[in-house]
């Protein structure tokens, strides 16, 4: 394998500004990665990679998180701008996962291999979603959406500690808590590709927060600081929401949050949600 030319592709998905040109990007670096599993020690983005810029597509149209339009799924024009946010979040993750990998120089190997994996499986989340969409006669595109997840990368993009912990372990874990009450809703009213859909995306994901919670813990124990509390120092820190209650035990436990921390977050998320600029967040969340 050619590592140069890896994250060349790598460098080249994260700043494609459609749509296509983003899936194309992200098949040629998944074929380049198939190849083989990089071994060298000093393997990452080169130094003129590092922080190469997003690019987006002209459409959708991105708006603030109120001005998201919400309908019922009972509908099928309901339906299709549910399952477009939800592509949304899927699309968007592309991005983040791509800018974990691009972002943060001289860490071990395994990390960059993680997180090229794991675009890869978004931009497979993404199809699954977009072509559900097309069947309803829409596309990804068609809807307003917002950025908030990128927010949260942008704001965290000094630190890959704090990126661990605000992105795939709080925001990403927040779609652990969200997807199975979207997929009863989808499933009561008879969607069963979509309830399909939302079952590989939910799995795929338990992996992805886990991938999240691995390297969160081990910057942690590399800084010699305490997982747990340094988490919640984090979140009151950035501003960033509080886990939405209830959360799905099962699958942040499995995740790799234990019990007791979870007890911990719900509690300091109660008390905390009263607080003014807590509301302005929860104002921001993915709406999925
Ligand atoms: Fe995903």
């Amino acid at each position: 394998m050619n590592a140069t030319s890896l994250w060349h592709a790598a460098a080249a998905a994260l700043a494609a500004d459609s749509v296509e040109s983003k899936l194309a990007g992200m098949d040629q670096l998944a074929g380049l990665l198939a190849t083989a599993v990089p071994s060298a020690p000093t393997f990452g983005p080169s130094p003129e990679l590092l922080g190469t810029p997003r690019g987006t597509p002209p459409r959708p149209l991105l708006v603030r998180p109120q001005e998201v339009p919400q309908r019922k799924p009972s509908s099928l024009l309901g339906r299709a701008t549910l399952l477009h946010a939800i592509a949304h979040i899927e699309f968007s993750a592309i991005d983040l996962a791509l800018d974990h990998a691009l972002r943060f120089p001289t860490l071990p190997p395994a990390y960059y291999v993680d997180w090229l994996g794991v675009a890869i499986e978004e931009t497979r989340h993404f199809r699954l979603l977009r072509d559900h969409l097309r069947s309803l006669g829409h596309d990804y595109g068609d809807f307003p959406a917002h950025d908030s997840l990128w927010r949260m990368a942008e704001r965290t993009a000094g630190d890959v500690l704090a990126r661990m912990a605000l992105v795939p372990r709080l925001m990403e874990a927040r779609g652990l808590d969200a997807t199975p009450p979207i997929r009863e809703r989808l499933a009561s009213v008879g969607d069963t590709r979509a309830t399909a859909i939302l079952g590989v995306i939910l799995r795929d994901e338990i992996g992805h927060v886990g991938l999240g919670d691995k390297w969160y813990r081990q910057f942690c124990k590399d800084r010699a600081l305490e997982p747990e509390a340094t988490y919640r120092s984090l979140i009151r820190e950035f501003g960033a929401p509080w886990p939405s209650l209830p959360m799905t035990c099962d699958a942040r436990l499995k995740a790799g949050f234990g019990k007791q921390e979870l007890k911990a977050l719900a509690a300091d998320g109660i008390v905390n949600r009263e607080s003014p600029k807590h509301r302005v967040d929860q104002a921001e969340r993915p709406q999925a």
